[in-house]
């Protein structure tokens, strides 16, 4: 089972999405063990994008999703990361094809309503930036063997 640590951007929380993009990982059979409102302060931010320090739109991000609340999540399942980029879409709003959220609702960037994991090191300290171990839950899906 892998986890990944997805997060509605402020635009998505503001543009009333939540209910939207939840649903599609819902739909694709993934599991929901954790999730939670808030604003991340400026060094959850700072944390969270650390792997682009340096990079010329740094600030931009981190001011950009520290500046409203998120709704951060984490989803399991089997291929988790890969099933939630998939859903997803291209990083660039502008190029994600439709039938992905970003193709379907965002326009431009830094607006593309969802960030998600892109592999299992960087899910992992994303996990551990936002949640503590007690706000995890496990329980089993008895329809999972179908999906
Ligand atoms: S890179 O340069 O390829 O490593 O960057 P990438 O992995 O594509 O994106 C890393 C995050 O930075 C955001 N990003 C941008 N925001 C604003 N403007 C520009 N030009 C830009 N380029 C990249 C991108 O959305 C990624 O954040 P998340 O939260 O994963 O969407």
């Amino acid at each position: 089972m892998e986890r990944t640590f997805l997060m509605i951007k402020p635009d998505g929380v503001q543009r009333g999405l939540i209910g939207e993009i939840v649903k599609r990982f819902e739909n694709k059979g993934m599991k929901l063990i954790a999730a939670k409102l808030i604003q991340p302060t400026l060094e959850q931010a700072k944390n969270h994008y650390i792997e682009h320090e340096g990079k010329p739109f740094f600030a931009e991000i981190v001011d950009f999703i520290s500046s409203a609340p998120v709704f951060a999540m984490v989803w399991e399942g089997q291929d988790a990361i890969t099933l939630a980029r998939n859903l997803i879409g291209k990083t660039k709003a502008v190029d994600a094809m439709p039938g992905t959220i970003r193709g379907d609702f965002a326009a431009r960037n830094p607006f593309n309503l969802i960030h998600g994991s892109d592999g299992p090191d960087s899910a992992q300290r994303e996990i551990a930036n936002f949640f503590e171990p007690h706000e995890f839950t496990s329980y089993d899906k008895d329809i999972q063997p179908w999906i």
